[in-house]
Order: C-alpha cells, then sequence, then structure tokens
C-alpha cells in the first residue's frame, strides 16, 4: 500500500479535539490542498474560511447547543450530548467551505480532500455537516457576515485539530458495495 493508500484507509472522524492550537504551516497546508481540488470545468465555484478564532467557534457552538436544547425533538441534542455536548467536539480550527449555489459535489470533493490532507499530517477531523444549524440560530446572520463571502452559501465544514485520542478506527469498509463487471 502507498502513502495515499494508507492516509485514505486510516482516515476517520475524530469527535474529541485536546483544543490545542494547529501550527499554521500545517493549516496552510491543508488549505492548499482543498484549494487543489478539482471542480466542473475548473470553475472553483467555493471560498476556503479558516477559522481559528477559538472563542468564536466555542460561541458558535454554544449558540447552536442552546437552540437544539429548546427544540421540541430533542433528539439531535441528546445525540450531541452524548458525544461530549459540543457539536464542534472543541476543535480549535474549523475549514468552512462556502459554494455557490448547486455546487455540492465540488464542495464534498474539497470537504474530502481538507479531510485526508488533516490525517496525512496526524491531525484528527471530522467533515461537520450539522454546522448548518448554527446559521439558523439566533445570531446566525451575525456569524453568517463574518464568515460566509458575499455570493457564496453555507458549503460544508470540516473540523480539524489534535485528537484526544488519535487512534481513533477507520469504519469497516463493506466490499459488498463494490461490484465488478468484466
Ligand atoms: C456530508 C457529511 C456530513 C457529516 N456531518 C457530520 C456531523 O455533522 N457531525 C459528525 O459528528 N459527523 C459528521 N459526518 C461524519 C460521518 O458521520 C462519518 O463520516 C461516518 O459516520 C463514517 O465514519 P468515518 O468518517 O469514521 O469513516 C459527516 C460526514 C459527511 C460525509
Amino acid at each position: 500500500m502507498n502513502e495515499t493508500l494508507r492516509t485514505i484507509a486510516n482516515r476517520y472522524s475524530c469527535r474529541s479535539f485536546t483544543g490545542a492550537p494547529v501550527e499554521n504551516e500545517k493549516i496552510e497546508a491543508i488549505a492548499l490542498a482543498a484549494v487543489q481540488s478539482p471542480s466542473g470545468m475548473n470553475v472553483q465555484p467555493w471560498q476556503i474560511v479558516v477559522i481559528k478564532d477559538k472563542t468564536l467557534i466555542d460561541d458558535m457552538d454554544a449558540t447552536t447547543m442552546d437552540m437544539l436544547s429548546k427544540m421540541d425533538d430533542k433528539s439531535l441534542y441528546e445525540r450531541i450530548a452524548g458525544r461530549g455536548g459540543k457539536i464542534y467536539y472543541n476543535t480549535p480550527c474549523m475549514f468552512m467551505i462556502a459554494k455557490k449555489e448547486g455546487t455540492d459535489l465540488d464542495c464534498g470533493i474539497v470537504a474530502e480532500n481538507i479531510a485526508l490532507a488533516a490525517s496525512s499530517l496526524g491531525l484528527g477531523n471530522v467533515i461537520c455537516g450539522l454546522a448548518r444549524l448554527t446559521f439558523d440560530s439566533e445570531k446566525g446572520q451575525e456569524y453568517a457576515a463574518k464568515i460566509i463571502p458575499e455570493g457564496y452559501e453555507f458549503g460544508m465544514t470540516v473540523l480539524v485539530g489534535y485528537a484526544t485520542n488519535p487512534e481513533g478506527t477507520p469504519h469497516e469498509p463493506d466490499m459488498s458495495k463494490i461490484k465488478y463487471i468484466g
């Protein structure tokens, strides 16, 4: 197995970060990998916003959890409570992929590039779609004005940091999902 295949095989979703900051050179290497992603007709319909302000991330986390706690349906709140009570798992660094409308596939590829780049550098990471909820909260517009560039919309986030348990387990690949013809 080569280095690339090893990184793919060992990646897992990290749901507990120490909170220690990530070195700028690693963040910049990941950001570069993000904008090296392929896109339809090379339109690159994204902006990558790297949030390293942990106070802001923690504030967004608290606002979102507060919103979830007040919902009639508590299932999501309870699920996150069961994972430590933080929707952003104490991450010190959030990669926000802001995208142009209708470019979900391109955005997903960027998310995976970020996740694999982070894994290759020994950093925990998790693609976090629930971050969308933060922008539905009472402070959602305030956050969006700060984070999402004009003309773009929420695409996806990837949380990156040092894992509390760096020995996380990748999911078992389901070989029945593969079919060969010929
Ligand atoms: C589009 C997408 C959105 C996701 N959103 C979340 C999320 O909001 N919170 C979370 O903890 N994990 C999230 N995940 C991670 C998945 O739960 C995870 O990839 C899946 O359970 C497989 O586990 P693995 O990544 O460890 O292989 C998301 C993954 C994808 C691809």
